[in-house]
């Protein structure tokens, strides 16, 4: 960007055709940006608009949004925060940012106009849309910025669409977030944790940044929580712009009795509703990956069993799954048209998106008539008590509900069918959602918010403020990491554990791998611990996926086994069948490599040694080292001869989780995670030395903060032998950082 361009406040002050002709920033009118859209020439690319821009121009001139941009700018130009609400597909997310950038003017000011999404698949699938509205290339001057995945050219792209998650770890390494000058936070009414956290940060920065714009957007009509919070400014209280909707009417069916089994329950509705109901698409609302996978078969064998019995009544169908970890080009898929008849004047097909709870706000699918709603979502609990984190399947609340069949009535009145009683929606779900922020872990986030620079974690202003018990669980773990000194202040070891984009564990664990010269193989791990599951389990061919595991299992820890895994990997890139023949995920194992070349970024930053020793037992003794500078407090003791472990400290009865693959079973073990499904479960376990926890964590495992039972009385044991720790460890358990 040339310094002129910079300093001059008009654009092509004498060239009356150029389209931005006379704009000033943040004092353009409805008028000029509509003049400026009907233009031949793209203001951002100097080249005249594709055909394809008009006919998208077209559609989004219908748009609410579109019709109310006078209003719009009248708002924009005299407030800093605006509150948008307004119903899904009124053109809030496509469009609120593009009118933004018209009256900001960020290619010129060399400054970006942010929109965050909860989720990376709404992310990425929207700044494609609106790159293509724009008519520019996607990751030039339309970008997206997910975890391990920067879709943006710095100097070139002005508009970037991001997760609320990024955006809260930039703030937390630049809390004056600069180089924005509007912020939009999306899907607020989704209270996220990051973006609560957001609001909060941006409140404080709004006072700081008089240049800086903030606009929340909500897609529930019911804003006024954030009116409130965000309060009267100079004596003006913050405006709300509520974008009218155009929904068409829905019509609410409910089952006469409960439904014992929803999956089941829900595909007989998907195969009645495709032979009964006029042409529409379908979308359905399941609770995750696996379960969405499995139901898109099953209606696909249903409906071709059907469709060769009477090729004369029922139409072809599609099943396009939808979920946060799916690929960008399977994403795109939810967009295409239904499938064609057979043949000429046959039965019409029908699309059948089946989705998580992304397709309750976060993405517009149009052509959806009708709505299968079994009334379930998948949400991640955090229990501050046991420090537990599970994922359950729970009921939505009647918010969601509303959203769910809302979906249906977007292109012309719908049906919602809704897989429970009437009086179950009446007197068993919760009016509205529960922030997250009320049920998560919070290490993470208060690792962010201390870098970020807030000083007293209970008194900052939250929309909603978290337990204090669960505050105390994030300030213990950091401390016991070292991220925190005893005062609750960031040590030079937390302040480069908040760069990495992991939990604290994991950075603390990939921080201390250079002392035990194996940080080569404690990235990868850690990069194969942060993708989805990389095993494929097929049920039809369950045997021979269970085969070519134990091909590749290392008996003494689960992590070993995901370094072997990623190893093989590498080695049989050239073979693009190797995966699939081995059961193992294509997608999964690509990712976990990008990822691993973020992180080592990231540790070449911060000159954290890569290194690796080459004998094999000596190097998975190291590892499983460094694994306890990060995990000691995630520690099991075996009990009792049934195979069972006893979590050190919160004494919790734990089994192996199926898919762990060791063997014989170790004394002591360290777990990634606590799951609970039909029991508690430990998943993702590597055997380790107990001495090595009382070297390595000795403060933590102090005998003297045990009660009594048979883990003290082991570890006691352990005492007698010699223990000693080394003068580096010492300094990376006291916060310092490494290069000690
Ligand atoms: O944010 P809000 O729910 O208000 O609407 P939006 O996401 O901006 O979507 C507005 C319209 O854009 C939708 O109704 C779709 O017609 C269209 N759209 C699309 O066709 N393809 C996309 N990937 C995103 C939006
Ligand atoms: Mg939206």
């Amino acid at each position: 960007m040339s310094g002129h361009r910079r300093k001059s406040p008009y654009l092509a002050q004498g060239a009356e055709d150029e389209p931005l002709f006379g704009f000033r920033p943040r004092k353009v009118t409805g008028r000029q940006v509509r003049k400026a859209l009907e233009h031949n020439i793209n203001p951002f690319t100097k080249v005249p608009h594709t055909p394809r821009y008009h006919e998208m121009l077209e559609a989004r001139r219908k748009l609410p949004v579109y019709d109310q941009m006078d209003e719009f700018y009248k708002i924009f130009n005299k407030n800093q925060i605006i509150i948008i609400a307004g119903e899904t597909g009124a053109g809030k997310t496509t469009q609120i940012p593009q009118l933004v950038a018209y009256a900001d003017l960020p290619h010129v000011n060399g400054k970006l106009v942010a929109c965050t999404q909860p989720r990376r698949v709404a992310a990425m699938s929207l700044a494609k849309r609106v790159a293509d509205e724009m008519d520019v290339q996607l990751g030039r001057h339309v970008g997206y910025s997910i975890r391990f995945e920067d879709m943006t050219e710095p100097g070139t792209t002005f508009l970037k669409y991001m997760t609320d998650g990024i955006l809260l770890r930039e703030a937390t390494s630049d809390p004056t977030l600069d180089r924005y000058s509007t912020i939009i936070l999306d899907e607020a009414h989704e209270r996220t944790l990051a973006t609560d956290i957001l609001m909060g940060l941006l409140k404080l920065l709004a006072k700081k940044r008089s240049d800086l714009k903030i606009i929340i957007m909500s897609a529930t009509l019911d804003a006024r929580k954030f009116r409130n919070y965000f309060g009267i400014k100079k004596g003006s209280s913050v405006p709300l712009f509520k974008v009218s909707g155009r929904a068409h009417p829905v019509e609410v069916f409910y089952t006469q009795e409960p439904e014992p089994d929803y999956v089941e329950a829900a595909i007989r509705t998907v195969l009645m509703v495709h032979r009964a109901e006029d042409p529409g698409d379908v979308l359905l609302f399941l609770t995750g990956e696996e379960e969405i996978e499995e139901v898109c078969k099953k209606i696909k064998l249903e409906v071709d069993d059907l469709v060769n019995q009477d090729p004369d009544s029922v139409g072809p169908i599609v099943c396009v799954p939808l979920y946060a970890s799916l690929g960008p080009q399977q994403q795109q898929r939810i967009f295409d048209p239904p499938p064609k008849p057979q043949r000429p004047n046959g039965p019409p097909g029908r699309k059948v998106v089946v989705s998580t709870n992304i397709a309750e706000t976060s993405l517009t699918i149009d052509g959806i008539v009708y709505v299968i709603d079994p009334g379930f979502w998948r949400v991640s609990v955090y229990n501050p008590r046991l420090r537990i984190e599970s994922l359950l399947v729970c009921p939505i609340s009647k918010a969601s509900a509303q959203q769910r069949a809302g979906r249906a009535g977007r292109t012309r009145p719908g049906k919602c069918f809704r897989l429970y009683t009437e009086k179950d929606f009446m007197s068993e779900l919760e009016e509205q959602t529960h922030p997250e922020i009320l049920r998560s872990n919070l290490a993470t986030t208060v690792l962010g918010m201390v870098k970020a620079g807030v000083r007293d974690l209970v008194k900052f202003d939250y929309v909603d403020s978290p337990a204090p018990e669960t505050l105390m669980r994030a300030l213990e773990l950091l401390n016991n990491l070292a991220a925190l000194d005893d005062d609750g202040n960031l040590t030079p070891l937390g302040s480069v554990m908040a760069e990495f984009p992991l939990d604290p564990q994991l950075s603390k664990m990939l921080i201390a791998s250079p002392e035990f010269r194996c940080s080569n193989e404690i990235l990868t791990i850690t990069a194969m611990l942060s993708v989805s599951n990389v095993w494929l389990l097929p049920s039809n061919q369950r045997r021979e996926a269970d085969a070519a595991k134990a091909l590749v299992t290392v008996p003494d820890g689960d992590h070993l086994t995901l370094l072997n895994v990623y190893n093989s990997y590498i080695r049989n890139k050239h073979d693009e069948k190797w995966a699939r023949n081995n059961f193992l995920s294509a997608r999964a194992l690509a990712e976990a490599e990008n990822v691993r070349e973020q992180l080592q970024r990231i540790m070449e930053r911060y000159e954290l040694e890569l290194t690796s020793i080459a004998d094999e037992k000596m190097m998975y003794n190291a590892i499983r080292k460094a694994l306890c500078c990060g995990f000691f407090m995630q520690v099991a003791h075996r009990v009792g001869d049934q195979g069972n472990y006893l979590t050190v400290k919160d004494n919790q009865v734990v089994s192996l989780h199926p898919s762990c693959g060791l063997h014989p079973q170790p004394e002591w073990v360290i777990f990634n995670e606590f799951v609970l499904t039909t029991r508690p479960f430990i998943r993702t376990v590597t055997g380790v030395q107990p001495k090595w926890l009382l070297e390595l964590a000795h403060v933590y495992f102090d005998l003297a903060t045990f009660g009594d039972g048979e883990t003290k009385t082991a570890l006691k044991r352990v005492l007698n032998e010699k223990v000693g720790t080394s003068g580096r460890v010492k300094r990376l358990n006291k916060g310092m950082k490494k290069q000690c």
